[in-house]
């Protein structure tokens, strides 16, 4: 039996109201267990794309599904979101409490955890990502590597069974950007990695393709080189035009 993918993504036209056409007739599907790179240029419509499937866009055309259903009506997008875990390009639109803890127990309190239970799942998140004595800490106040930490904890604490990330390592130091790898690949979850960082997605994924053109480009994975010799970059990922 073939089959079915979590995320499909089917035909998708897209453009701001304002705006010239982001997304064409763009095709994707993401399997259980993937874990999918996508790169492409500045204002290709990466982190439109994850928009469109959380619902916070509607497409011009074109049909969306989650989990082998529909995403139609605001209902299916709330079933969805239960599911996926999208963690924003700018760590200040998914933080919205006062402190820590309060950010990370809202998840499984908004699914039904009563208060301690919430707390506890909140905590264990918290030790998981190396951040325990974070608790009491402002969420406004922290470091924005910090705040990708937290934002990250606060969907890991719902358990979802697909992430959305787009740019998890922007800001981040090397160690915890190796920390950050470490806990993605460890976990059993699906994945699709929005980054420009060619060595994380190396490491954190098993396919990387390319969003250009208003298409994501399955049939040409985009080749991942590592070397050192003497210009601007070092010995830093780099790409050549
Ligand atoms: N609300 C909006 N209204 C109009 N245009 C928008 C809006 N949001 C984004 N855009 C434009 O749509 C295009 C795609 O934006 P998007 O944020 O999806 O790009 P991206 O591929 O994620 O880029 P980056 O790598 O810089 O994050 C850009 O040209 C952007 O300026
Ligand atoms: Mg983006």
């Amino acid at each position: 039996m073939e089959q079915k993918p979590v995320l499909n993504f089917n035909n998708i036209t897209f453009s701001y109201p304002d705006g010239r056409p982001i997304l064409k007739e763009l095709n994707f599907k993401l399997f259980k267990g993937d874990r999918i790179g996508l790169t492409g240029p500045n204002g290709a419509g990466k982190t439109t794309l994850f928009h469109l499937l959380v619902g916070l866009l509607k497409p011009d055309a074109g049909t969306l599904e989650a989990f082998g259903r529909p995403l139609e009506k605001e209902k299916d997008f709330v079933a969805a979101r239960r599911k996926i875990g999208l963690l924003f390009q700018d760590a200040d639109d998914q933080l919205f409490f006062p402190t820590v803890l309060e950010d990370v127990a809202f998840g499984p309190l908004n699914l039904g955890r009563c208060a301690e239970e919430a707390k506890k799942i909140a905590l264990q998140t918290l030790a998981l990502l190396g951040l325990q004595g974070f608790e009491q800490r402002l969420t406004h106040r922290l470091s924005g590597g910090e705040k990708k930490l937290v934002s990250l904890a606060t969907l890991l604490a719902m358990e979802p069974e697909v992430l959305l990330l787009d740019e998890p390592t922007n800001g981040l130091d090397e160690k915890t950007r190796h920390n950050f790898l470490d806990i993605l690949t460890n976990l059993d979850i699906t994945y699709v990695v929005i980054s420009h960082d060619f060595d994380f997605l190396d490491r954190a994924t098993r396919s990387i393709y390319a969003l250009a053109h208003g298409r994501i480009h399955t049939e040409q994975k985009v080749a991942v080189h590592q070397h050192t010799h003497a210009h601007v970059h070092g010995s830093l990922p780099h790409e050549h035009e």
